[in-house]
């Protein structure tokens, strides 16, 4: 059986995609020879493009209010018992000048789909990012807007753009989400974001509930079809005031195995080790690196804000220093061999 699975990791690494039926086997017939295969050959191929480089991005968490209600997200608006908050412009260039410090080149502004943030209120905040860092790119991360928004912000300098898709399997899709939300409009999206020339994120949570063999199978192919310069992939991690809340943690072994299909699919794919992995198992990011992501994700927001954004329970760092986190990781990523680099971190291709 697992000689199978060999074949197929040889056969992706050449042609870069599988069929629906093969990635199933490959996700089905996993065995610890076979992990441990993938990543040999996710990490040359990872090799190849960036040796072993590691980009950083400063992620700023300016606001946790949301208008959405996903059944997975602690901060969905339905959950009363979030003490919410909103970083001021102020604060928000301050995280990016402390994080110019720390060497960042790249900030991510992730939130909530908060309608207080208006598009005027985005440009005007990404040009004075823009205005005080020249040499960094930027990120944003909050969620489905209009195209003339998108194409406004990216007007306005922002660089890339992460929406993961959370699954692309359209009942899934349903059972993760209330009904005003749908996989056609976040595809929509997606596809608008790469037609405006944006660096674009997808991704999906493995383990999430209700999820199949068969939904990783219809991520992996949607990705092959959306061709993305990132993609983001944690496992779903319960909280405790959600619909989801008595639902199982997804499986580190299984997010390292997608990091690593994902990663000979798209050799030149920027990937994070995320948080949510680092979460639920020691050294998750370390294991991540391993398995063929090249980023990291550490958190710049103020120290008084990181608890309140809360996707999920347990999450880590969130009672450290943006300098405390810093120096974390580039111990971390020396320990497994590999070095944090000053730059911006564009996707090589
Ligand atoms: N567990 C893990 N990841 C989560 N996200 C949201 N809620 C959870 C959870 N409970 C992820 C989603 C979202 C990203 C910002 O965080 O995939 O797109
Ligand atoms: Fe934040 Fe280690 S990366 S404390």
């Amino acid at each position: 059986m697992s000689r199978d699975n060999f074949h197929l990791i040889e056969k992706l690494k050449t042609r870069q995609t599988l069929t629906h039926d093969e990635f199933c086997s490959l996700i089905e017939e996993r065995t610890p020879e076979t992990d441990q295969y993938l990543f040999e050959q996710a990490r040359t191929v990872r090799h190849h493009a960036y040796a072993h480089d590691v980009y950083m991005r400063g992620l700023i968490e300016f606001t946790n209010y949301c208008k959405n209600n996903c059944y997975y997200c602690g901060i969905r608006r339905s959950n009363h018992g979030v003490d919410r908050y909103r970083l001021t412009k102020e604060q928000i260039l301050e995280c990016c000048d402390m994080g110019h410090i720390l060497g960042y080149r790249t900030f991510v502004l992730q939130g909530g789909e908060d309608p207080f943030f208006t598009d005027d209120k985005i440009i005007e905040l990404v040009k004075c990012i823009k205005e005080n860092h020249p040499d960094c790119a930027v990120t944003l991360s909050i969620g489905e807007k209009e195209k003339y928004s998108y194409k406004a912000f990216r007007d306005a300098g922002v660089d890339r753009y992460l929406l993961r898709h959370e699954t692309a399997n359209a009942e899934h899709y349903a059972r993760l989400h209330p009904s005003g939300l749908s996989l056609d409009r976040r595809k929509e999206c997606l596809f608008d974001l790469k037609e405006l020339g944006y660096q674009v994120g997808c991704g999906f949570m493995v383990g999430s509930p209700y999820q199949t063999t068969q939904c990783l199978a219809d991520d992996l192919l949607f990705i092959r079809e959306l061709e993305p310069q990132m993609v983001g992939i944690g496992p779903f991690i319960p909280h405790s005031q959600t619909p989801f809340a008595d639902s199982p943690s997804g499986s580190p072994e299984l997010t390292l195995f997608m990091l690593g299909i994902v990663r000979l699919m798209l050799p030149n794919v920027l990937l994070p080790a995320t948080t949510a992995l680092g979460t639920i198992e020691t050294a998750g990011r370390e294991k991540g690196i391993l398995a063929g992501a090249n980023v990291v994700m550490p958190n710049l927001s103020p120290l008084d804000v990181r608890k309140k954004y809360a996707l999920y329970n347990n999450k880590i760092c969130t009672g450290d220093e943006a300098a405390e986190c810093r120096q974390c990781m580039s111990g971390r990523m020396e320990s497994i061999g590999y070095s944090l680099v000053v730059s911006r971190g564009d996707c090589n291709s």
